[in-house]
């Protein structure tokens, strides 16, 4: 009687395609069953490492150290109708992070490293960094679910406006403006705000998780709709792996989720461990580093992760804080019409009828067939947050 109540307690928590929840019987299912359609879902905590502040981290993440300047709400640098009014503390912020300043991490090169085996399918990152094509992921693999500094327009009349420019004004924190004849609209990287839809490529490359093997999530809160729904079409059988400092959204709830919590780039590592590809991982990591050539070249001490958060989380805040103050007036005269527009409807993020966006409240979750129309609202995973 025992025996038989324990046998099916076990079949019943036994992982379904893998051997066991664990990263080595992931990398045996990979190299036994030679699978090659690999999904990886990333955000912020992979470029960490690399100095860049996530979002969303209590001590060292934007929001939180942005939350103690006069912005109406911290997430209002990434939103539209804020940068209408005041597009400065955005390009302040855009200043910092331009891409071209950061060296790709080693969790960045796991990924270029799936795609040198022929083995990923498709990338889906919220980061706007480009660390990943940095790390030699071409862009045909990559999903910018976010956008990307890669192009730029107006916010008006939609005239593209030149790369070499951009990077010029950016370079000297000036705003651009539309360089059409009669607008003189404002200029803006198509990075993705709250409030604008997400880009076409997302659209058409969103029925991919169900196609995956396995699926690989990196970094991320998971609390961005609609990317925060991608792993739960991911099909009952797949194993999902998550790779992050804390356990988000879904992942841990299937029988073959594996979690590998803790910093990506030590999981990383250890996956790479699991499939013997360690040295190939560290030897592409290696070739990220841009005085990878000078070896007379003086390098000084490399500063501890921590510490590189630190000042760029400082300097970021600093400057931000002083393009407020030099914008105090219009930051007055925005919150006054946030607040008349406050009362007279709801606010944007908790909207589930637009395809931009937002942070998963009870109703974006389930009412997301807006964003996937193939799926009835039963079918989307409640968030564990
Ligand atoms: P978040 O800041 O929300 O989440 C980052 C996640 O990575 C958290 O769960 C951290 O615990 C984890 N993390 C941080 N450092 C890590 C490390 N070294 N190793 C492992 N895990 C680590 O960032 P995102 O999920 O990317 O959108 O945020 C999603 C979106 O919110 C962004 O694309 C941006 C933001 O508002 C827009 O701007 C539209």
């Amino acid at each position: 009687m025992g025996n038989e109540s324990s046998t099916s307690v076990d079949e019943a928590t036994r992982p379904i395609t893998l051997y066991a929840r664990s990263i080595e019987a992931v990398a045996q299912y990979i190299q036994e069953k030679d699978i090659k359609n690999i999904v990886v879902m990333t955000g912020a905590g992979i470029s960490t490492s690399a100095g860049i502040p996530d979002f969303r981290s209590p001590d060292t993440g934007l929001y939180a150290n942005l939350a103690r300047l006069k912005l109406p709400y911290a997430e209002a640098v990434f939103d539209i109708s804020y940068f209408r009014n005041n597009p400065y503390p955005f390009y302040t912020l855009a200043h910092e992070l331009y891409p071209g300043k950061y060296r790709p991490t080693v969790t960045h090169s796991f990924i270029s490293l799936l795609h040198k085996k022929g083995r990923l399918l498709k990338l889906f990152t919220q980061n706007i960094d480009c660390l990943e094509r940095e790390a030699g992921v071409p862009g045909d693999k990559i999903v910018e679910a976010h956008g990307s500094f890669a192009t730029q327009r107006c916010i008006e009349c939609k005239t593209e406006f030149p790369g070499d420019r951009m990077k010029e004004m950016i370079q000297k924190k000036e705003v651009p403006r539309c360089i059409g004849k009669t607008c003189t609209g404002l200029v803006k990287p198509d990075i993705v705000f709250f409030g604008e839809a997400l880009p076409e490529s997302f659209h058409r490359n969103r029925s991919l998780p169900a196609k995956a093997e396995l699926v690989i999530v990196m970094g991320t809160s998971l609390t961005v709709q609609p990317f925060a729904s991608l792993p739960s079409f991911v099909r009952e059988e797949t194993p999902r792996v998550l790779i992050n400092l804390e356990r988000v959204g879904s992942l841990g709830s299937r029988l073959d989720d594996v979690l590998l919590l803790g910093d990506c780039d030590e999981g990383v590592r250890k996956f790479a461990d699991a499939l013997g590809w360690r040295d190939e991982l560290e030897e592409l990591w290696a070739s990220t580093n841009p005085n990878k050539n000078k070896k007379d070249a003086y390098e000084a001490p490399p500063k501890t992760r921590q510490e590189r958060l630190d000042e760029e989380i400082e300097k970021l805040t600093k400057d931000i804080d002083a393009t407020l103050k030099v914008t105090a007036e219009a930051n007055e005269r925005i919150r006054a019409e946030l607040e008349k527009s406050a009362t007279q409807k709801p606010p944007p993020s908790s909207n589930p009828s637009t395809d931009t966006p937002s942070a998963p409240t009870t109703s974006s979750y389930f009412g997301l067939s807006h964003v996937y129309p193939h799926l009835k609202a039963d079918k989307l995973e409640k968030p564990s947050l």
